[in-house]
């Protein structure tokens, strides 16, 4: 939740901020600032708004010279989205100014306290009290900078990754991160910092990830230095080299990033399973499984944590893992499990799955399981994220850069992972006939061109989606493996068409949504020749007597569903516990369509964001 970027150097900051708020965006978009220091003074313009609106107002109020500054992209946390709540924020004496991301808790006792002191504030944000707090501890203590922003953070209670700048030394930016990213990119005389690396790919591929409690005093033509927040000691900061291409973060002839990401899918699924499945020669192998191959073999359970579209993909995995590897798998919301004293044991492994390696609750309910003595292993997509460096080991899922806030690509892809991992179990633990063993081996190698053709169902799904554009609701249904995709396609359609959909086990209609189903009720039934196919055959016989719109997902040649349905959409045959990464296709694009005939913002979708760091 909201992006931030920085520069220091020999170029000029502007155009390098700007461009990298708008590739931060989908981290938070309903405000945007920019500061500027043009060797005499401070610039500042913010609005309401996107990143375009903030380019209209910076060309109306300030020039954009100076080679220091930094920009921001906001996900209102404290503070309505307005001009005024918007970063950066600027300290009383003016010569301090600040961008943040997370949210600082105490920040009402502390603002009482600079109050009492003279201090005044012009908005509802934790973060000019945090700029007021840092400005009061240097004056008291006449502090340089560094220190006074660690005095000041140490009294502060809750997540933030912060940039400073002081315009009384204006050769020095100051960085800081608890709970939310922050990267450093390395350049020759010239620094970068950004909530991920994107901003600064073209510049540099040298970059430091901050851990939490760190902070860098970066200063202009001499070393960076890394210091603990907490007991000022020196870190020797790692130094990365970026995986990351200008082409994955843009968006190559589509429309949007959503539309694109969709089309990414078969090669993304390649990629995570490149090097791990060698299906000719019947091996699986995935270092962070072989090194601990023990532990799950020994685990008497297996908890996964995880929100969203990843908890939906931890649904799948659990009828994968039991099925395949016979180890008892629990699912929980990670906002759920740590707030209820859940039951860990030593003897329990908890996968916790996200995309950004970023996501709060996620985050702590990792640190939860590993003070109650369980191995924590990581399905991520972002290398080098919190998440991936918090778990004991784990996977990384290679689908390269998300940025369309409705995640797609990481939904199949941590699907693929997680069968992996319950393959290469049901091979060690010999719970699975080899032969079975030995089909899915080839039948997951074959699923990239299997989904190459389920994107064909593009202009039928485009169809659709003309017609029931207007819905007010929607109903998912599917049964065992398609469960979980009926969930994961109500939830694509409601955060990016703002159409109200439920999705359902078909089974559970009777037991109460049957009762919402009329002429005007489409239900999208997922329907493959596989499992439960003649149970659902039934559900769609109900629907279709009380007179539900039906749009079937169904294999490729089916005549029974058909028969009954309004619109069928044919996905093409794989075994039953891989349809998953087949159906999930056309509810994608379905959810697409709608949302872009209904003129909604696709890519950045009212109200959310893509890395959700606050809990
Ligand atoms: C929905 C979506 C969210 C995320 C959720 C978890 O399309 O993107 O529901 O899945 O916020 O995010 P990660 O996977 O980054 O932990």
């Amino acid at each position: 939740m909201c992006g931030i970027v920085g520069y220091i150097g020999h170029r000029e900051a502007y155009p390098i901020i700007i461009k990298g708020l708008k590739r931060l965006e989908y981290r938070g978009y309903d405000s945007a600032g920019v500061v500027l220091y043009d060797g005499a003074d401070l610039k500042l313009a913010k609005t309401k708004g996107k990143v375009s609106d903030l380019e209209a107002r910076v060309a109306q109020e300030i020039s954009t010279n100076g080679n220091i500054g930094m920009g921001h992209t906001r996900w209102a946390t404290h503070g309505v989205p307005n001009d005024v709540n918007s970063h950066p924020h600027l300290s009383n004496s003016g010569n301090l100014v600040v961008v943040h991301n997370g949210i600082i808790e105490n920040y009402e006792p502390l603002k009482k306290e600079l109050i009492n002191r003279g201090y005044t504030f012009k908005s509802d944000t934790d973060t000019e009290v945090l700029i007021n707090l840092i400005e009061e501890v240097q004056k008291k203590e006449n502090l340089k900078l560094g220190k006074a922003v660690q005095v000041a953070l140490n009294q502060v209670v809750g997540a933030y990754a912060i940039v400073v700048f002081d315009k009384n030394k204006p050769d020095e930016l100051v960085a800081a991160r608890l709970g939310s990213p922050l990267a450093i990119g390395i350049g020759e005389d010239e620094y970068f910092i950004a909530s991920d690396a994107s901003p600064f790919i073209e510049y540099t591929s040298n970059a430091i990830y901050l851990e939490d409690e760190e902070m860098a005093i970066i200063r202009l033509n001499k070393s960076l230095k890394v210091r603990k927040i907490k007991d000022d000691s020196l870190v020797d900061p790692y130094i990365q080299e970026l995986q990351m291409n200008l082409e994955q973060i843009e968006k190559g002839g589509y429309e949007h990033f959503m539309l694109k990401e969709i089309y990414e899918q078969p090669n993304v699924i390649k990629d995570t399973y490149r090097g791990r499945l060698l299906a000719n020669k019947g091996i699986i192998q995935m270092s962070g499984v072989e090194d601990n191959l023990e532990k799950f073999l020994n685990a008497k359970r297996i908890l996964i944590v995880a929100c969203g579209t990843s908890w939906h993909a931890g649904l799948v995995a659990e009828y994968i893992i039991e099925e395949f590897s016979r180890i008892p798998v629990e699912v929980e919301y990670a906002s759920e499990f740590r707030y209820r004293n859940p039951i860990i044991n030593s003897d329990d492994i908890v996968i916790a799955i996200s995309q950004s390696g970023e996501t709060a609750d996620t985050l702590a309910a990792i640190k939860l399981a590993k003070e109650n003595g369980a191995f924590v292993f990581g399905v991520c997509n972002v290398v080098g994220s919190s998440i991936s460096r918090e778990t004991h080991a784990g996977a990384y899922t290679h689908a390269g850069p998300e940025i369309g806030v409705a995640s797609t690509k990481a939904f199949t892809t941590q699907i693929t992972i997680l069968t992996l991992l319950a393959l290469r179990l049901a091979k060690a633990k010999g719970s699975m006939n080899h032969a079975d063993y030995q089909r899915y081996l080839l039948e997951l190698e074959m699923i990239p061109e299997k989904v190459q053709e389920a994107l064909l169902t593009n202009e039928i799904s485009k169809q659709i989606a003309a017609i029931y554009k207007d819905a007010s609701n929607c109903l998912y249904l599917g049964r065992g493996y398609n469960f979980p995709v009926a969930l994961e396609g109500a939830l694509k359609l409601k955060e990016i068409s703002y159409i109200h959909a439920e999705g359902y086990p078909a089974a559970e209609m009777k037991h109460g949504p049957i009762a919402l189903i009329d002429e005007q009720m489409p239900v999208i039934v997922i329907a493959p020749n596989k499992g439960h196919y003649d149970k659902v055959v039934s559900n769609i016989q109900e629907i279709k007597s009380r007179s539900g719109k039906i749009i079937a997902v169904v294999t490729k040649g089916d005549t029974q569903v058909k028969e009954l349905a309004d619109h069928v959409i044919e996905i093409p045959e794989t075994s039953e516990a891989l349809t998953p990464l087949l159906t999930t296709i056309p509810l994608q694009l379905l959810s697409y369509h709608i949302a872009v005939l209904r003129g909604c913002n696709v890519d950045q979708p009212r109200n959310l964001a893509k890395s959700v760091t606050v809990e």
